[in-house]
């Protein structure tokens, strides 16, 4: 039995502190310290944990404190240096998506997960939401037979504020389709077990701007295609100015596959039958628990910085996927690797 870890969390924005209360709702830990230089942000995270200690520099906190896992939810351009330091040190990590905002970045966490003996997890919750457990399983299992087609569609209103408005910026961010769909391209990857080999996008700006939503250089809409080795095709389709709708549909050689987050039901090809249908309790929206218990899990294996690299590596391959889906909606031509 794995004892609770001591924690750290470096940015305390919103997505900190959901993390913040998943670990208090999970009590899986404890939270000793936390740290960001926006006074509100730590005022914030004082009343969710009044006994931990506040720091305005995370190296100061790294500096004064023993911990054990250190989480980074801080904006993505600081993601890099962070996590260098705190794999470096021993910790084992828990890096929110995207796990940088350029591959230069995501090479150097690649490379310093390699050197490290502690576990680099990047928070991708969507892999640890049951429903999609369950329908990466049927998949696996070849339920459906080869997979030919994916889709994933994301509804939705605008970005919510950030802290200095950092999302605007695609240096900091890796602009909308890093920022946001680098979760569903992650998806696409563990679904295919396949290697993207083109992107083509095509997206633009067309309401939120106008309204004061998604800031600076986003985008707010987008279709991205991409191709993989073994020959399927994923699309995902994003919109930030539409009612909230989500939904993931796999098409393979024998049948088909739709799911949401409480809901999954597939179908055979050429079967009068009914599909089936198989349902999830909606107790965790954000997928927060599930994603802070996923790394857990990990956490707990014999070796768990043995699947850093694999962890990085693949945080990565959704990176390459987003940028080039970036590229090509600015040239208008496709991007092959
Ligand atoms: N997994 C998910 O579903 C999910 C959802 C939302 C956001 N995120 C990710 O979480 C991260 C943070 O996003 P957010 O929505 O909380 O943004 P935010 O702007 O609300 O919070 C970021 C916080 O980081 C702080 N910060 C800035 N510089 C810092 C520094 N040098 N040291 C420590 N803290 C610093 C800011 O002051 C702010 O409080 C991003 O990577 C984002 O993409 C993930």
């Amino acid at each position: 039995m794995i004892e609770p870890p001591a924690i750290g969390v470096v940015g305390v924005g919103n997505r900190g502190r959901q993390l913040i209360e998943a670990i208090l709702e999970t009590q899986t830990g404890t939270v000793v310290s936390y740290a960001d230089p926006h006074a509100p942000s730590l005022a914030a995270a004082s009343v969710l944990v009044p006994e931990a200690a506040s720091y305005t520099d995370w190296r100061a906190m790294l500096k004064a404190l023993r911990l054990d896992v250190l989480v980074i939810a801080a904006p993505p351009h600081l993601h890099r240096e962070i996590a260098q330091e705190a794999l470096a040190a021993g910790l084992d990590v828990y890096c929110e998506k995207p796990m940088a905002p350029n591959l230069e970045d995501c090479d150097r966490i690649v490379e310093a997960a390699r050197k490290a003996c502690s576990l680099f997890y990047v928070g991708f919750q969507e892999r640890s939401r049951p429903v999609f457990v369950r329908a990466h399983k049927l998949v696996r299992a070849g339920v459906l037979g080869r997979v030919r087609m994916l889709s994933y569609r994301v509804m939705r209103g605008p970005f919510i504020p950030k802290v200095d408005n950092w999302i605007a910026d695609p240096a900091k961010s890796g602009g909308m389709l890093a920022d946001k769909n680098c979760h569903d391209f992650d998806l696409f990857n563990w679904f295919t077990g396949s290697r993207a080999v083109r992107v083509q996008a095509t997206g633009g700006k067309a309401v939120a701007a106008q309204e004061g939503g998604n800031p600076g250089e986003l985008l707010d809409h987008a279709f991205v295609l991409v191709d993989y080795e073994d020959g399927a095709k994923a699309l995902v389709e994003v919109c930030f100015f539409s009612p909230f709708f989500e939904e993931l549909e796999i098409v393979g050689e024998k049948g088909r596959l739709v799911a949401d987050y409480t809901r999954l039901s597939y179908a055979f090809r050429g079967s009068s039958e009914p599909p089936v249908v198989e349902t999830f309790p909606e107790d965790d929206p954000h997928g927060d628990r599930t994603g802070w218990l996923g790394f857990l899990s990990c956490r707990s294996r014999a070796n768990p910085g043995i699947e850093s690299v694999t962890h990085a590596e693949t945080a990565r391959e959704s990176i390459r996927i987003a940028l080039a889906g970036e590229q090509s909606i600015r040239t208008g031509q496709p991007v092959s690797f």
